[in-house]
Protein backbone atom coordinates (compact mmCIF):
# COMPACT_ATOMS: atom_id res chain seq x y z
CA UNK A 1 0.00 0.00 0.00
CA UNK A 2 1.32 3.42 -0.86
CA UNK A 3 0.87 4.95 2.50
CA UNK A 4 3.09 2.15 4.07
CA UNK A 5 6.19 2.57 1.48
CA UNK A 6 5.47 6.33 1.90
CA UNK A 7 6.13 5.46 5.92
CA UNK A 8 9.05 3.10 5.27
CA UNK A 9 10.54 5.44 2.49
CA UNK A 10 10.50 8.36 5.59
CA UNK A 11 11.72 6.23 8.40
CA UNK A 12 14.29 4.94 5.84
CA UNK A 13 15.65 8.81 5.61
CA UNK A 14 14.78 9.80 9.39
CA UNK A 15 17.18 6.95 10.34
CA UNK A 16 19.95 8.59 8.45
CA UNK A 17 19.40 12.35 8.58
CA UNK A 18 18.91 14.14 11.90
CA UNK A 19 17.99 17.89 10.43
CA UNK A 20 13.85 17.74 10.02
CA UNK A 21 13.18 19.78 6.85
CA UNK A 22 10.67 22.64 7.11
CA UNK A 23 10.20 23.45 3.71
CA UNK A 24 10.46 20.91 0.51
CA UNK A 25 12.14 22.25 -2.63
CA UNK A 26 11.48 20.74 -5.83
CA UNK A 27 14.93 22.11 -8.13
CA UNK A 28 12.86 22.29 -11.43
CA UNK A 29 14.75 23.95 -14.56
CA UNK A 30 16.85 27.32 -12.96
CA UNK A 31 16.90 25.97 -9.21
CA UNK A 32 19.94 23.93 -10.08
CA UNK A 33 22.06 26.68 -8.60
CA UNK A 34 20.38 26.25 -5.08
CA UNK A 35 22.30 23.70 -4.26
CA UNK A 36 25.85 25.49 -3.88
CA UNK A 37 23.63 28.16 -1.67
CA UNK A 38 22.47 25.04 0.86
CA UNK A 39 24.45 24.53 4.10
CA UNK A 40 25.59 21.35 6.11
CA UNK A 41 24.33 19.24 3.65
CA UNK A 42 24.01 15.82 3.93
CA UNK A 43 22.92 13.49 0.24
CA UNK A 44 21.27 10.60 -0.26
CA UNK A 45 21.07 9.15 -4.10
CA UNK A 46 17.55 8.42 -5.35
CA UNK A 47 18.82 5.20 -6.47
CA UNK A 48 20.01 4.75 -2.41
CA UNK A 49 16.37 5.49 -1.04
CA UNK A 50 13.87 2.31 -0.98
CA UNK A 51 10.95 2.98 -2.64
CA UNK A 52 12.36 6.06 -5.25
CA UNK A 53 11.93 6.04 -8.86
CA UNK A 54 15.52 6.96 -10.82
CA UNK A 55 15.13 9.89 -13.14
CA UNK A 56 16.17 9.18 -16.59
CA UNK A 57 16.49 12.37 -18.08
CA UNK A 58 19.67 14.11 -19.12
CA UNK A 59 20.07 16.97 -17.17
CA UNK A 60 18.50 16.04 -14.23
CA UNK A 61 20.17 14.05 -11.93
CA UNK A 62 18.71 12.43 -8.76
CA UNK A 63 19.65 13.10 -5.15
CA UNK A 64 17.55 14.04 -2.08
CA UNK A 65 19.63 17.21 -0.77
CA UNK A 66 19.10 17.79 3.13
CA UNK A 67 20.69 21.07 4.86
CA UNK A 68 20.01 24.96 5.59
CA UNK A 69 19.05 27.51 3.05
CA UNK A 70 18.79 31.13 4.51
CA UNK A 71 19.39 29.58 7.86
CA UNK A 72 15.95 27.72 7.31
CA UNK A 73 15.96 23.84 7.19
CA UNK A 74 15.09 22.23 3.38
CA UNK A 75 14.68 18.89 1.58
CA UNK A 76 15.72 19.63 -1.56
CA UNK A 77 15.18 17.28 -4.69
CA UNK A 78 17.66 17.90 -7.69
CA UNK A 79 16.19 15.65 -10.52
CA UNK A 80 12.38 15.01 -10.60
CA UNK A 81 10.06 12.38 -12.27
CA UNK A 82 8.00 13.16 -15.63
CA UNK A 83 4.87 11.34 -16.79
CA UNK A 84 6.78 11.13 -20.15
CA UNK A 85 9.33 8.99 -18.64
CA UNK A 86 6.72 6.46 -18.44
CA UNK A 87 5.93 6.57 -14.15
CA UNK A 88 1.93 7.34 -13.52
CA UNK A 89 1.40 10.29 -11.88
CA UNK A 90 1.24 8.90 -8.34
CA UNK A 91 4.71 7.63 -8.70
CA UNK A 92 5.77 11.17 -9.97
CA UNK A 93 4.46 12.55 -6.74
CA UNK A 94 5.70 10.03 -4.33
CA UNK A 95 8.55 12.13 -2.73
CA UNK A 96 6.00 14.73 -2.00
CA UNK A 97 4.28 12.03 0.09
CA UNK A 98 8.05 11.37 1.58
CA UNK A 99 8.56 14.97 2.06
CA UNK A 100 5.21 15.47 3.89
CA UNK A 101 6.05 12.68 6.02
CA UNK A 102 9.33 13.80 6.86
CA UNK A 103 7.34 17.15 8.11
CA UNK A 104 7.88 19.43 5.67
CA UNK A 105 5.49 22.66 6.41
CA UNK A 106 5.51 24.21 2.37
CA UNK A 107 6.35 23.39 -1.09
CA UNK A 108 8.30 25.49 -3.88
CA UNK A 109 8.90 23.82 -7.26
CA UNK A 110 10.32 25.44 -10.26
CA UNK A 111 10.03 24.89 -14.01
CA UNK A 112 10.43 25.73 -17.44
CA UNK A 113 7.90 26.26 -19.90
CA UNK A 114 6.50 27.45 -23.01
CA UNK A 115 5.36 31.11 -23.00
CA UNK A 116 1.80 31.39 -24.48
CA UNK A 117 1.19 35.11 -23.48
CA UNK A 118 1.72 37.35 -26.09
CA UNK A 119 3.46 39.74 -23.53
CA UNK A 120 5.76 37.31 -22.35
CA UNK A 121 9.57 36.94 -23.34
CA UNK A 122 12.26 34.20 -23.67
CA UNK A 123 13.87 34.51 -19.63
CA UNK A 124 10.29 35.63 -18.16
CA UNK A 125 9.79 34.63 -14.84
CA UNK A 126 6.21 33.40 -13.85
CA UNK A 127 4.86 33.14 -10.85
CA UNK A 128 2.19 30.13 -11.38
CA UNK A 129 -0.81 31.52 -10.11
CA UNK A 130 -2.87 28.45 -11.21
CA UNK A 131 -3.06 25.42 -13.52
CA UNK A 132 -4.62 23.34 -16.29
CA UNK A 133 -3.52 19.82 -15.98
CA UNK A 134 -3.86 17.69 -18.89
CA UNK A 135 -1.87 14.78 -17.35
CA UNK A 136 -3.83 12.43 -15.76
CA UNK A 137 -4.61 13.27 -12.16
CA UNK A 138 -2.13 11.48 -9.16
CA UNK A 139 -5.02 10.98 -7.09
CA UNK A 140 -7.32 8.44 -9.33
CA UNK A 141 -7.78 5.00 -7.64
CA UNK A 142 -8.85 4.39 -3.99
CA UNK A 143 -8.42 7.24 -2.43
CA UNK A 144 -6.39 6.98 1.60
CA UNK A 145 -7.67 9.54 4.27
CA UNK A 146 -5.21 9.35 5.78
CA UNK A 147 -3.44 11.55 3.01
CA UNK A 148 -6.37 13.84 2.53
CA UNK A 149 -9.96 13.68 1.33
CA UNK A 150 -11.31 11.69 -2.08
CA UNK A 151 -12.47 15.49 -3.47
CA UNK A 152 -9.72 17.76 -2.30
CA UNK A 153 -10.84 21.96 -3.35
CA UNK A 154 -8.19 22.92 -6.25
CA UNK A 155 -9.56 27.12 -5.33
CA UNK A 156 -6.04 27.98 -3.91
CA UNK A 157 -3.76 25.47 -5.47
CA UNK A 158 -0.84 27.92 -5.15
CA UNK A 159 -0.86 29.74 -1.94
CA UNK A 160 -1.47 33.65 -2.38
CA UNK A 161 0.07 34.75 0.71
CA UNK A 162 3.73 33.11 -0.72
CA UNK A 163 2.57 34.40 -4.26
CA UNK A 164 1.92 37.90 -2.55
CA UNK A 165 5.77 37.31 -0.77
CA UNK A 166 7.06 36.82 -4.01
CA UNK A 167 6.18 39.98 -5.36
CA UNK A 168 7.46 41.83 -1.82
CA UNK A 169 10.49 39.91 -2.35
CA UNK A 170 11.07 40.24 -6.40
CA UNK A 171 10.30 44.33 -6.28
CA UNK A 172 13.14 44.88 -3.61
CA UNK A 173 15.43 43.00 -5.33
CA UNK A 174 14.46 44.47 -8.60
CA UNK A 175 13.59 40.97 -10.25
CA UNK A 176 10.89 41.64 -12.97
CA UNK A 177 8.13 39.01 -12.55
CA UNK A 178 4.79 37.53 -13.84
CA UNK A 179 1.94 35.94 -12.87
CA UNK A 180 0.03 33.60 -14.81
CA UNK A 181 -1.57 29.73 -15.29
CA UNK A 182 0.80 27.01 -16.57
CA UNK A 183 -0.90 24.42 -18.57
CA UNK A 184 0.80 21.13 -17.96
CA UNK A 185 0.77 18.52 -20.43
CA UNK A 186 2.12 14.76 -20.93
CA UNK A 187 4.70 15.41 -23.11
CA UNK A 188 7.55 14.16 -24.39
CA UNK A 189 6.80 16.04 -27.69
CA UNK A 190 7.06 20.24 -27.82
CA UNK A 191 3.70 21.67 -28.86
CA UNK A 192 2.64 21.92 -32.63
CA UNK A 193 1.51 25.55 -33.42
CA UNK A 194 -1.72 24.29 -33.00
CA UNK A 195 -1.61 23.29 -29.38
CA UNK A 196 0.27 26.41 -28.55
CA UNK A 197 -2.78 28.21 -29.85
CA UNK A 198 -5.40 26.25 -28.27
CA UNK A 199 -3.52 26.35 -25.01
CA UNK A 200 -3.45 29.82 -25.00
CA UNK A 201 -7.54 29.49 -26.09
CA UNK A 202 -7.92 27.48 -22.78
CA UNK A 203 -6.62 30.06 -20.63
CA UNK A 204 -2.75 29.22 -20.73
CA UNK A 205 0.36 31.74 -19.96
CA UNK A 206 2.52 28.84 -20.35
CA UNK A 207 2.78 25.40 -21.07
CA UNK A 208 5.18 22.56 -19.52
CA UNK A 209 5.87 19.11 -19.03
CA UNK A 210 5.63 18.76 -14.97
CA UNK A 211 5.11 20.21 -11.75
CA UNK A 212 1.31 19.61 -11.33
CA UNK A 213 0.90 16.24 -10.52
CA UNK A 214 3.77 16.97 -7.71
CA UNK A 215 0.97 20.35 -6.86
CA UNK A 216 -1.65 18.09 -6.77
CA UNK A 217 -0.46 15.15 -4.22
CA UNK A 218 0.79 18.72 -1.90
CA UNK A 219 -2.54 20.03 -1.94
CA UNK A 220 -3.92 16.63 -1.16
CA UNK A 221 -1.82 16.27 1.75
CA UNK A 222 -2.53 20.19 2.68
CA UNK A 223 0.87 21.74 1.65
CA UNK A 224 0.99 25.18 0.89
CA UNK A 225 2.53 25.27 -2.52
CA UNK A 226 4.33 27.62 -4.77
CA UNK A 227 5.49 27.87 -8.03
CA UNK A 228 7.51 29.51 -10.68
CA UNK A 229 8.05 28.81 -14.25
CA UNK A 230 11.14 29.73 -16.34
CA UNK A 231 9.80 30.95 -20.33
CA UNK A 232 13.11 29.56 -22.42
CA UNK A 233 10.95 29.65 -25.48
CA UNK A 234 7.93 31.18 -27.23
CA UNK A 235 4.84 29.27 -28.36
CA UNK A 236 3.17 32.69 -29.90
CA UNK A 237 2.35 32.77 -33.18
CA UNK A 238 5.06 34.41 -35.55
CA UNK A 239 7.64 33.60 -32.57
CA UNK A 240 7.52 29.52 -32.84
CA UNK A 241 10.92 28.12 -33.65
CA UNK A 242 12.04 24.70 -33.55
CA UNK A 243 13.10 24.32 -30.03
CA UNK A 244 15.85 21.58 -28.64
CA UNK A 245 15.86 20.31 -24.84
CA UNK A 246 19.26 21.89 -24.76
CA UNK A 247 17.91 25.58 -25.64
CA UNK A 248 15.58 24.75 -22.91
CA UNK A 249 18.29 24.06 -20.19
CA UNK A 250 20.10 27.29 -21.96
CA UNK A 251 17.75 29.38 -21.44
CA UNK A 252 17.17 28.18 -18.18
CA UNK A 253 20.27 27.77 -16.60
CA UNK A 254 20.36 32.38 -17.68
CA UNK A 255 18.05 32.53 -14.99
CA UNK A 256 19.37 30.88 -12.43
CA UNK A 257 20.88 33.73 -10.44
CA UNK A 258 17.20 35.69 -10.49
CA UNK A 259 15.85 32.39 -9.00
CA UNK A 260 18.19 31.64 -6.62
CA UNK A 261 18.17 34.98 -4.98
CA UNK A 262 14.25 35.24 -5.09
CA UNK A 263 13.87 31.84 -3.54
CA UNK A 264 16.72 31.92 -0.80
CA UNK A 265 15.41 35.77 0.07
CA UNK A 266 11.88 34.07 -0.13
CA UNK A 267 12.91 31.42 2.79
CA UNK A 268 14.55 34.08 4.78
CA UNK A 269 11.31 36.22 4.88
CA UNK A 270 9.18 33.18 5.53
CA UNK A 271 7.22 33.34 9.62
N1 LIG B 1 6.40 23.18 -24.29
C1 LIG B 1 6.34 22.27 -23.33
N2 LIG B 1 7.24 22.18 -22.38
C2 LIG B 1 8.25 23.05 -22.38
C3 LIG B 1 8.37 24.03 -23.35
C4 LIG B 1 7.39 24.09 -24.38
O1 LIG B 1 7.44 24.93 -25.30
N3 LIG B 1 9.48 24.73 -23.08
C5 LIG B 1 10.02 24.20 -21.96
N4 LIG B 1 9.27 23.18 -21.52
Amino acid sequence: MLYEKVKQTAEFISARVALKPETGIILGTGLGGLVEKIADKVVLDYSDIPGFPVSTVEGHSGRLIFGKLSSRSVAAMQGRFHYYEGYDAETVAFPVRVMKELGVKRLFVSNASGGLNPSYSVGTLMVIEDHINLIPNPLIGKNDERFGVRFPDMRHAYDPALIELAFEVAESCSIALERGVYVATAGPTFETPAEYRFFRIIGGDAVGMSTVPEVIVARHSGLPVFGISIVTDLGVEGKIFSITHEEVQREGAKAEAKMTALISEMLSRIN
